[in-house]
Parts: structure tokens; sequence; C-alpha cells
């Protein structure tokens, strides 16, 4: 562990943190499944993640979680970087299958106690706790019980929530209920790409409308139990562009902006379903029970954005498959990254200036930003000027919106260490430190120390 930090390589921030203010919350992000491991250690039962990982043909290289960046074992010294990096704010998820193996009932007590050692240890070294609560690891035996499909979730997901707010929030001050409920719906209820892998609009409708349902719900218990505590939930947002200004292109961006920045979002502010813009989606009416409008809506203190990249649609008449009117950035022949996603910065703003119109948001933090590339070690150290340029050009846009008035007031980067990219792998590099699977090596990349320059010398 060096002293101090300094990296012969690192860019010049362009930017000073004191423009964005005193009180803007700067940190990074992860979730307990793409960095923990321990998948079968003291007493964790088996979530989706572990047994989509587990079959053939789901996981790029059949890459799992097992022992992702070991972060179980090593979070001490992973912290101490993190604090020798300046980096003030720490999003983690808690692993539902960690406390409540079955998902319900039996607590696990070193579930309990490996949260605990986690969350003081943040504190001892002046690093603030971001706890989500649900980030794609649904416990398996709940899946067997019919998962997000299930309406019983609401209960379960109670359950959970109750448990994690009575035993974590007295040290735990700012929470987030769900990861973005839209991937993980989609990718995992309706394409199967993700975790548990089923498909189709009779897994997807139910398990959106529960999703919706336990967004508002678990929002709801944290704030009866933590009534001082800092609740918010997070969405996956991309800017919409429609390929061509043709009525079709531009009739299917609508569409593709509702489905992707909309749908979780609305509900919650007491605004429906947009189902005006989204009429596959209508059978969703089916799944409402009396009094689940009222049950839906829920006023988060924070909405936690998350972007990283734009969605250019053009109109498809062959399928209502919504992916495949997304056109690839590689075929407009712009800028992308490991991921495929296009580099637009000018996104942040228009999505920041978009969800600021909506009244019922009191305040915006970037929970999400970030850039994979394939980074290697060269000579001990790990030079990714692509995300410099990334990060700076993004924050530069998040700055601007800010100053037009957005009430923005944080910004976390995806992601402080190399981490396990669900169906992709452990190939797509998200990590201010890169990190070496086979020896669990970290390095920290030039990112890592621009990071730590620049929350250094603007806090002067
Ligand atoms: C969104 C997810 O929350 C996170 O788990 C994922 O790794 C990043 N974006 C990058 O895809």
């Amino acid at each position: 562990m060096p002293d101090t930090l300094t990296n012969p390589v690192a860019e010049k921030p362009v930017l000073t943190r004191s423009s964005f203010g005193q009180d803007f919350q700067w940190g990074v992000a992860t979730a307990a499944y793409q960095i923990e491991g321990a998948h079968s250690a003291a007493g964790k039962g088996k979530s989706i993640w572990d047994v989509f990982s587990a079959k053939r043909g789901k996981v790029r290289k059949r890459h799992n979680g097992n022992t992702a960046c070991d972060f179980f074992n090593r979070f001490p010294d992973d912290l101490q970087l993190m604090q020798a990096m300046g980096i003030p704010n720490f999003r983690f998820s808690l692993s539902w299958s960690r406390l409540l193996p079955q998902g319900t009932g039996e607590v696990n007590q070193a579930g309990l106690d490996y949260y605990d050692r986690l969350i003081d240890h943040c504190l001892e070294l002046g690093i603030t706790p971001w706890v989500t609560l649900y980030h794609w690891d649904l416990p398996q035996e709940l899946e067997r019980r019919g998962g997000w499909t299930n309406r019983d979730i609401l209960g379960w997901f109670e359950e959970y929530t109750a448990l994690c707010a009575h035993r974590f929030g007295d040290r735990v001050k700012h929470w987030m209920v769900l990861n973005e409920p839209m991937v993980f719906t989609g990718a995992g209820y309706f394409l199967g790409v993700h975790a548990p892998g089923r498909r189709g609009f009779g897994s997807f409708i139910p398990a959106v409308h529960h999703a919706a349902l336990c967004q508002a719900t678990g929002g709801r218990v944290l704030k009866d139990i933590l009534p001082k505590a800092e609740v918010g939930t997070t969405f996956s947002c991309s800017h919409v562009e429609p390929l061509r200004q043709q009525e079709k292109d531009i009739q299917a961006a609508i569409r593709v902006d509702a489905l992707l920045n909309r749908l979780f979002l609305e509900p919650a502010l007491g605004l429906g379903y947009p189902l005006d813009d989204l009429k596959f989606m209508r059978r969703i009416e089916k799944y409402m029970k009396p009094g689940d409008e009222e049950v839906l809506k829920h006023t988060f203190d924070f909405i936690g954005i998350q972007n990283y990249t734009r969605e250019v649609v053009k109109y498809a008449f062959w399928t209502p498959f919504i992916q495949a009117n997304l056109v690839p950035a590689k075929k407009r022949g712009v800028p992308y990254t490991r991921m495929n996603w296009e580099v637009y910065p000018e996104g942040i703003y228009h999505l920041l200036h978009k969800y600021s119109a909506y009244s019922g948001i009191p305040k915006l933090i970037i929970t999400e930003n970030g850039a994979a590339f394939a980074d290697e070690v060269y000579q001990g150290q790990v030079h990714d000027p692509l995300r410099v340029d990334f990060l700076q050009r993004y924050l530069q846009q998040v700055l601007h919106a800010k100053q037009e008035g957005v009430n923005v007031q944080g910004y976390f980067v995806w992601s402080f260490v190399d981490n396990f990219e669900w169906a992709e792998g452990y190939d797509p590099r998200f990590g201010l430190v890169h990190v070496d699977f086979d020896t669990q090596k970290r390095t920290i990349k030039s990112s890592g120390y621009w990071f730590q320059q620049f929350l250094k010398e603007s806090r002067k």
C-alpha cells in the first residue's frame, strides 16, 4: 500500500471539484455479486446469478462470480486503497442470499457480521457507505417460487428490507432500493440474457409490475424505520434519438424512451405506467390489484441516474422486439467502448434536464457513470487515457446542467475495481483500479490517479 499515490502518466484535470460546490457527493459504485466472491462461504445461499452463471452458454467464457474480486476477504485492503485515493463515498449492494439464504425466514448471522464489519470499516476510514438493497442477485429459492413474477415478492422484499434497515440503519444513512429495474426485468425476464434467463412478455410484464411495487414499498419501509435516512432508487437511463427526422423513427424513439426511461419512474411519481406510448405493455393492467396505483407511489429523497450511452432508434416494422430498433454505435461510425456503447457525453446533460423537469423529484444523483475498455498492465502500470477523457467529458456535461439549474448533487464512478460484468464476464473492465483476476493484484489505473488528483486538488 503506497503512502502517497503518484503516477507519472496522470493527466491534468480540466475540471475542478470546487466548481460542483462544497456539498456535491463524490464516490465510486460496485455491487455484491460483481465483486464479493465467496459465493458459497459463511452460510450464503445461492442466488440466481450463481445458478445462471453455472449454466453453459450463459456468460461469456463461462466466467462466474464465484471469486470475482474476492472483496469478501479483501475489503479491508480495498477500502484502505479507496481512502488513499481520497474517495469519500462508497456505493455497494447487500447480497440478499448472504443475509437470508432462503430469501425469507432464517437469518445468516455470518452475513450480518460481514456487512457489519464492512460498514464499520468504511466509517473508521471516513468513507460514507451508500447501500443498494437489490442489485440483481435474487435468492435462488425465491426464483424457484416464481421470483419477480410472483406477487408474494412484495412480502419477501419487505421482510428483507426491514431486516437491513433495522440492522444497519444506525450507521447507514444513504440507501437505494433497486438497481436498474428495467435492466433486471428486461434482460432477466424478457430477453433471457441475464439471470434467471426467462423470456417473453408472460414473465416480463408481471416482473415489471412487482418490481415497481417493491420499489415504492422498499422506499416506504426504509423511511418508516429510518425517518432521517436519505432514501433513493436508481434507474438505467439513455438519451434516445430517432435515426432520421421521419415520423416512423420519431414514433419508435418515443416508444423506446418510454420503455427505457419512464416505465419505472412515472408510477412512483403518481403518473402511472406510460401505457399510451407503450401499447404492448397494456396487459400489465391484468396484474393490477385495487389500490396498486397508491402502492406504486413513493416520493424518494433522490433519484439515481445511471447513464453510459445514448440510443439511436430506427423504426423496424417486422418486430415488436424493441432492441432490434436500436442502431449500434459501430454502424453509425461513432466512438464506442468495450461494451459497444457509444461515447456520447451530451446524453447525460439531456437526461439531467429531462428528469429535472418532472415534479416530485427532490434531487438527482448520478449513481453510476463510467466506461469499459480492454485495459492491460504494461510495465507495472495501466494507462487508460480513454477513460480519463470519458469521465472528464461526461462530468463537464453534468456541470453544465448543474450550472443551468438542474438539482444534481452527486456523482459515482462505475466502478471502483474491474469486476464481473454479468453476461460479458471479466473482459470489459470498468474499474479505476485494475484487477488481475489470477493473482487478485490491484493496480491503480491512470484514471484512478486522475480521480484522486481531481478530488484532492479542488478540495482547496
Ligand atoms: C449497470 C449496472 O448497475 C452494473 O451492475 C453494471 O456493471 C454497469 N451498469 C455496467 O454495465
